[in-house]
């Protein structure tokens, strides 16, 4: 029997209510700030993640999901990789699509699967989703704080926020780090013994990645290391003060961490994780940053950008760990039963009356007794049966039983649609106008 492979799981249908719930609450959110949806593919030349992220990150070093395409021609065949995360390629497109022409800053989101191979544990998969917000094309605190503001809306809709715990620092420009990482590297000169193996690599290809090791040996021995803090200049202390009063402002309070360093290359100055209040870093619900670089890396002009992404399985998992029920939305209203082929062919009618009336409903399907597709009906947990019956048929009448109360009554044919619809209620009726679902999927 095959099984999802390792670190993948299907979304079943309860999770979905789930999805589609955090989906609402992201695209509400968005577009009331005025983001606009992006799917970047789902796979890149794996040069976009490799530049963009860094080639001594774990995300690109070991976790990346890498596909060799088929030879194109004479030239070598390409390399690919399965995104893992949405900021490089968003990027890309930016650039691509030629978005500095646009007013700035875009506002872009994004929700989809991402891909890392990491191993597989509690909260980390292979195959995950990410809600993903960046703006691109201004540098201001102001801008940060209204991102973090939006992010803390949607948290705050999911009856989430306050499990999090927002963990803040700024790591400076590109020349403070570059200055600290060479102090890094001194101070650790004849320590690189008492590292464990791990961190004795990234001593060697990102030594700020020491600052936030889960490793107890290397956490005491950082506790005597040179600090970021101290290797700032002063505009981006600036730029940081500014951004926690515009925080202030804004009604939301942050934790400083100054070992929060994040695991990706790109950032510049601001760095941001919302942490879970009760267990900490381990497990991230989101994270996200400044990277005023990136564009320029990937073969852009200059051009500023800050964003973030939450998991979204680890805010389901928190959902359902604050008791949180998405509204289900795959009730069954009405189950018909019929019996007969004339009562059949009647049925097929009413049952597609009723959908296009915006009522759920199922049956007249097989050719099972009443009393099987009654109990069909309960399976279903059908809030209404309608039955229709060799006798009905002949009289024209049709049976309406309330499956809860255990009471039905009989009545004309003509009858039974308007009187579901009064038991229903109008406005529970689950209709839709194109306007509503132009552009979403
Ligand atoms: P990240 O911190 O690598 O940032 O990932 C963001 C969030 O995605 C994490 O906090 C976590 O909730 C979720 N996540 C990451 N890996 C896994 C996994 N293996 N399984 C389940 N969930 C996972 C980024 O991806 C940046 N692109 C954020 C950003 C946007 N920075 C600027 N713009």
């Amino acid at each position: 029997m095959f099984r999802t492979p390792k670190g993948t799981h299907d979304v079943l249908p309860e999770d979905h209510q789930y999805h589609t719930y955090i989906k609402k609450v992201v695209r509400h959110r968005c577009r009331q700030a005025g983001y606009k949806r992006i799917d970047p593919p789902m796979f890149e030349h794996k040069g976009v993640f490799q530049r963009a992220i860094g080639e001594h990150t774990d995300v690109v070093e070991k976790e990346l999901f890498t596909v060799t395409g088929k030879r194109d021609g004479e030239g070598e065949a390409r390399e690919f990789a399965l995104r893992p995360e949405f900021t490089a390629g968003i990027c890309r497109s930016y650039i691509e699509h030629g978005m500095q022409q646009l007013a700035q800053p875009v506002e872009l989101y994004s929700i989809g699967q991402c891909f890392r191979y990491d191993r597989p544990q509690k909260g980390r998969y292979r195959q995950f989703h990410q809600i993903d917000l960046e703006v691109i094309g201004l540098r201001d605190p102001s801008i940060d704080a209204q991102l973090i503001h939006v992010i803390t809306k949607i948290l705050s809709d999911l009856r989430i926020l306050d499990r999090m715990t927002l963990q803040m620092n700024n790591i400076g420009t590109a020349e403070n780090r570059k200055a600290y990482v060479e102090a890094l590297k001194d101070f650790f000169i004849g320590k690189e013994r008492q590292l464990p193996e791990d961190d004795q690599r990234r001593l060697k290809t990102n030594p700020l990645r020491l600052l936030d090791s889960k490793e107890e040996d290397t956490r005491i021995l950082i506790k005597n290391a040179p600090k970021l803090e101290q290797f700032l200049d002063d505009e981006s202390k600036k730029y940081h003060e500014t951004l926690l009063e515009y925080l202030d402002e804004l009604g939301i309070t942050s934790v400083p961490n100054p070992g929060l360093v994040r695991g990706l290359d790109y950032y510049c100055q601001t760095v941001f994780e919302f942490w879970d209040s009760s267990t900490g870093a381990q497990n991230a619900v989101g994270g996200g940053g400044r990277y005023d670089g990136l564009i320029e890396i990937l073969g852009g002009k200059p051009t500023p950008g800050v964003g973030y992404a939450g998991g979204v399985e680890r805010m389901i998992w928190h959902m359902k760990e604050a008791g949180v029920q998405a509204p289900n939305k795959d009730q069954v209203d009405v189950f018909v039963a019929q019996l007969g082929p004339e009562a059949k062919k009647k049925c097929l009618t009413l049952v597609s009356e009723l959908r296009d009336l915006g009522v759920h409903t199922l049956g007249a399907l097989g050719e099972a007794s009443l009393k099987s597709q009654m109990r069909l009906a309960d399976k279903f947990e059908a809030r209404y049966t309608l039955m229709l019956g060799k006798l009905e048929v002949k009289e024209g009448t049709i049976i309406v039983r309330d499956m809860k109360a255990g009471k039905q009554k009989q009545m004309a044919l003509k009858d039974a649609v308007p009187e579901i619809i009064k038991l229903l209620g109008k406005e529970n009726l689950d209709t839709y106008v194109m306007r509503d679902h132009v552009g979403e999927d």
